[in-house]
């Protein structure tokens, strides 16, 4: 199995062109079935969950191709509305499927998602949302079968947590559904904003995305649309802390930091002198970080839960005592007995992680546990003293592009290995 290798106190400096987001181009090639055209998605990163969802695309009947970072997905030659267990269970994103293929072919069977195991994850929301659109839903033998007779209607639905999946589940069923949907208490994040200017571009009538209310207005059908995925705001975040842990200088070509407000508050309040700049978001690291302030995670506007084991690292190397809460998933501090092996001064109580800071990590073999915890993992090997062993990385594949050679590019040291045993 693959892990990486690290050997830590390099400075990073220089410049990294950011992916495009892996939360944008998930649900954005899962709508393209709704389109029944043909799509050709820009920027869409190489990661393995891209890889499973060109696979359940391929399965459907689509035509997929893919040239470096563009996409083209023909969805005039959708055949089936079933997605097997085995393609569900390599990712928790399966589930955006529900909608466009309600939409396309007023039915779907599908099983629970499997990916991260960064909590429960239950889907009562996008269930209720597509019941709100006329869905007729039961289960048996583990899986979920979905109806909409006579077509799916529009509704209004108030969402009793702004959950992001369960909002572009609606919005993509509801762009084709009868008559008008209104959604409140939506998800905000930039991603739900990327696919409703995706789904607009294929006809859609999508009013508010961004916003807590949406509006939207069916219409018969879609059609194909050309899009350029949003920058990875999370990507971003692996790389503004890789730098800020070694004292180092990063451009950050291509990230958008109109989208990253939270974050870039609690970088500067460690130290970080930011520039915004017209072609990316420059960073400056100061001599040795300051504590952070109180993070709480947060439906965006707020903190995302993806940026919160990134900062955590930052913390643990902090000058201070730091503390961060958890509000959105309930097992997700799995980092933190991996971050106390190299040295890190933890505590967790509850959804509250008490953090210090110590003067050094140490490198250590840690397991990736999960994606945005694995990345986290890097970057604290690339501030440790000597060497550091990350294992289990096929979760840091699932939304990092190629991170070694990113990170190798700006003077870090840290190799990819394929070892045997149970790395
Ligand atoms: C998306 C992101 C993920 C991010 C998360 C929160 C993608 C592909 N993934 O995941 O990286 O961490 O948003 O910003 O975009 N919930 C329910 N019932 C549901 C659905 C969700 O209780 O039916 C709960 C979840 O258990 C969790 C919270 O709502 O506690 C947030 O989930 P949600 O916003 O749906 O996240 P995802 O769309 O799964």
């Amino acid at each position: 199995m693959a892990s990486f290798l690290i050997n830590g106190g390099h400075r990073l400096a220089g410049e990294h062109t950011l992916q495009g987001a892996k939360n944008s181009a998930l649900p954005i090639l899962a709508a393209t079935v709704a389109s029944g055209g043909e799509c050709i998605i820009h920027r869409c990163p190489a990661l393995t969950d891209v890889e499973a969802t060109l696979n359940i695309l391929r399965h459907l009947g689509c035509g997929v191709q893919r040239e470096g970072n563009t996409i083209t997905v023909d969805a005039s030659s959708l055949q089936r509305g079933q997605i097997p267990e085995a393609l569900m269970h390599e990712m928790r994103s399966s589930i955006v499927f529900l909608g466009p293929l309600l939409s396309a072919l007023g039915r779907a069977e599908l099983s629970a998602p499997g990916g991260c195991e960064i909590g429960m994850r239950p889907i009562d929301l996008h269930l209720e949302a597509m019941q709100a659109l006329g869905v007729e839903i039961h289960q048996a033998a583990g899986r979920l079968f979905f109806r909409a007779e006579g077509g799916l209607r529009g509704g209004r639905l108030a969402l009793s947590f702004p959950s992001v999946g369960a909002t572009e589940n609606l919005m993509i069923a509801a762009a084709t559904a009868k008559g008008i949907t209104v959604l409140t208490n939506a998800a905000r994040e930039p991603e739900i904003v990327d696919l409703a200017n995706f789904l607009n571009a294929c006809g859609a009538r999508i009013l508010g995305a961004g916003g807590g209310t949406l509006l939207i207005e069916g219409v018969q059908k879609l059609h194909g649309a050309e899009h350029t995925v949003i920058p990875d705001r999370i990507a971003a975040v692996t790389y503004l802390s890789a730098t800020a842990i070694t004292q180092g200088e990063l451009l950050l070509r291509g990230a958008a930091p109109a989208h990253m407000d939270a974050v870039l508050a609690v970088l500067e309040q460690t130290g970080c002198r930011l520039r915004r700049l017209p072609e990316g978001l420059h960073l400056r690291a100061p001599h040795r970080l300051h504590r952070l302030p109180t993070v709480r995670t947060m439906p965006y506007p707020g903190f995302p839960t993806d940026a919160q084991a990134g900062v955590m690292t930052l913390a643990a190397v902090g000058d201070g005592t730091s503390m961060i809460t958890e509000t959105i998933f309930e097992n997700r501090f799995r980092h933190v007995s991996e971050l106390r092996r190299m040295g890190a001064s933890i505590r967790v109580e509850d959804r509250v992680a008490v953090v210090e800071g110590v003067p050094k990590l140490h490198g250590a073999q840690v397991d990736a546990c999960d994606l945005r915890a694995g990345a986290s993992l890097v970057v604290a090997g690339l501030a440790a003293e000597g060497d550091t062993r990350v294992c289990s990385i096929r979760h840091v594949d699932r939304g990092c592009e190629q991170l070694e050679l990113g990170l190798s590019a700006l003077g870090a040291n840290i190799k990819r290995e394929e070892t045997d045993g149970e790395h």
